[in-house]
Formats: structure tokens, sequence, C-alpha cells
């Protein structure tokens, strides 16, 4: 499934977040695509709501990735400071790329050879004019 939608402000964006997050099965690997400030990280905000998560998720960038409980466990990783997939693995990463149980969403899965092409959902943010975004959602 394709489709591309237009998030005018950061609140569409969470709410395209809230659409996926509640569709989403146990398993499952989210990559997030799209340059720093499009919206990676407020698209993953809504995510986690779908998955009816009450804690605040905020940027894991030092942490490289972050657990919250909910409707499934939801793992938000940022590989922006991962070159590799070895790099992962040296800090336990890798089992969650897919998940065992619960969700992982990656930010900068392109940093890493073969992740995009291994995940169930894929999001593709481009920055438009007056912090509008086009968002294209492919699931496969
Ligand atoms: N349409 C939009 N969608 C998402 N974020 C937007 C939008 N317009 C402005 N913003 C702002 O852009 C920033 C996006 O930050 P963030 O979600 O952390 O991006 P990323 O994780 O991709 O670096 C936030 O400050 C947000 O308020
Ligand atoms: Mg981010």
């Amino acid at each position: 499934m394709d489709k591309t939608i237009i998030a005018r402000d950061p609140i569409e964006m969470e709410e395209i977040g809230i659409e996926i997050g509640e569709t989403l099965t146990d398993g499952t690997l989210v990559s997030l695509v799209g340059p720093l400030g499009s919206g990676k990280t407020t698209l993953t905000k809504g995510i986690a709501k779908g998955l009816l998560i009450t804690e605040v998720v905020t940027s894991p960038s030092y942490l490289l990735a972050r657990t919250y409980a909910g409707r499934l466990v939801l793992h938000h990783i940022d590989a922006y400071r991962i070159g590799s997939l070895a790099e992962f693995a040296e800090v336990g990463l890798d089992d969650y790329l897919p998940p065992e149980a619960g969700v992982s969403v990656i930010e900068w899965p392109e940093r890493i050879d073969g992740l995009v092409e291994r995940s169930d959902v894929h999001v593709r943010i481009e920055l438009l004019e007056e912090g509008a975004r086009r968002v294209h959602v492919t699931r496969r």
C-alpha cells in the first residue's frame, strides 16, 4: 500500500503517526527517512499515541534507543550516530531490527546498509514551503 499525505503543521504530522500506530502489529519495523527537522520524531510521537503509549516520546539521539510500553512495546531508535549494523550489534540494538516483540521505529535507517529494504513500513518525508511536509507511506 502506497500513500502520500500533506502535513501542514506538526499536529497533522502527529495525526499521520497516530493512524500508522493504530494499525501496527507485533514484530513490525518502521523506517523514517527525511532531513534533519523534517518531523521524524514528531511522527513517532503520533505512532506512540496510536499504540496507546501515554509517556512523552522524546528524541532518542544520545541514547540511540528508548523503549516505551503500550498496546505493543515501542522501540524508538536513532541511527544518526551509528554507521553500520555491526555497530548496532555491539550495543545490542540489532535485536530490534526487526523486533522479536513489539514495534521498532528507526530514524536515519539509510545509514545502515539494507535496513530500509528490511522495513515493513517505510515513511519518507519531504520538506515543502512554509512548514508543510509531504509524507510518503509505503507498507510492504
Ligand atoms: N508540517 C510539519 N510536520 C512536522 N514538523 C513540523 C512541521 N512544520 C514544522 N515542524 C517543526 O519541525 C520540527 C521537526 O522536528 P523533529 O520531529 O524533531 O524532526 P526530525 O526528527 O526529523 O529531526 C519541529 O520543531 C516541528 O515543530
Ligand atoms: Mg528526530
